[in-house]
């Protein structure tokens, strides 16, 4: 089974899917990290402007090499989100999507489009959000911890910033499928999100 799960930044929708995925045993693909690999080699060439650029970068990723520590930092969410809003960027990084979606057995994928655009006829689709403060708070706590200097109010600006740029782009904007499950995770601990998603999936496994 394809369990899509998508949402805005710092929803929880990745910590949503590295449960399901556990309790399932399927393989789990956080499709943020492909963007945000994108992002840091464009950086690192002093490119992210360029679009050919990223393009090329998107074309030439290598996901055996991907690096989730070294790419869950700041400065990579913001550039994911710049070129995430490149249609090449996108269609570089499609198939590689649906491979991983096409895996014998199902698998777990979390993103922006995978409901929509990815796997539209997944039979589990969740769109996981929360208030954006409540995602802010939970962001900066994950960033301090890794020992990034931020505020919280330069998270929430960032968070305000990336929701509007990946809600108003053109290409596969972040939009909740019309057949997917709203799970706002605002006043819900983990424990109790995790129970609401297995319970969402489990009521489309037994198809209803
Ligand atoms: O963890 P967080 O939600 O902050 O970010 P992420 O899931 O790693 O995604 C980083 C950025 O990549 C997002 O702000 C989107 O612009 C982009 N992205 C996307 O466009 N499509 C996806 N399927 C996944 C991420």
């Amino acid at each position: 089974m394809v369990i899509a799960i998508d949402g805005p930044a710092a929803s929880g929708k990745g910590t949503l899917a590295r449960r399901l995925a556990a309790h399932y045993g399927l393989p789990h693909l956080d499709t943020g990290l492909l963007y945000r690999a994108v992002g840091a080699r464009c950086l690192a060439l002093g490119r992210l402007a360029d679009e050919a650029a990223s393009v090329e970068a998107a074309r030439a990723l290598d996901v055996t090499t991907l690096d989730p520590e070294a790419l869950r930092t700041a400065e990579l969410g913001e550039a994911a989100s710049v070129v995430a809003a490149r249609d090449g960027v996108r269609a570089a990084l499609l198939d590689l999507q649906r491979r991983f979606a096409a895996r014998p057995g199902g698998a777990v994928l979390d993103g922006r489009d995978i409901g929509t655009v990815i796997c539209p006829d997944a039979p589990a689709k969740l769109f996981v959000t929360a208030r954006p403060e409540v995602r802010a708070d939970r962001r900066f706590r994950e960033l301090a911890g890794r020992g990034e200097a931020v505020t919280y109010e330069a998270v929430l600006a960032d968070i305000r910033k990336r929701d509007a740029r990946d809600q108003g782009r053109s290409s596969a904007p972040l939009a909740m499928a019309d057949d997917a499950i709203l799970l706002d995770t605002s006043e819900l601990g983990i424990e109790e999100a995790f129970a609401a998603a297995l319970a969402v999936v489990e009521a489309r496994r037994r198809g209803l």
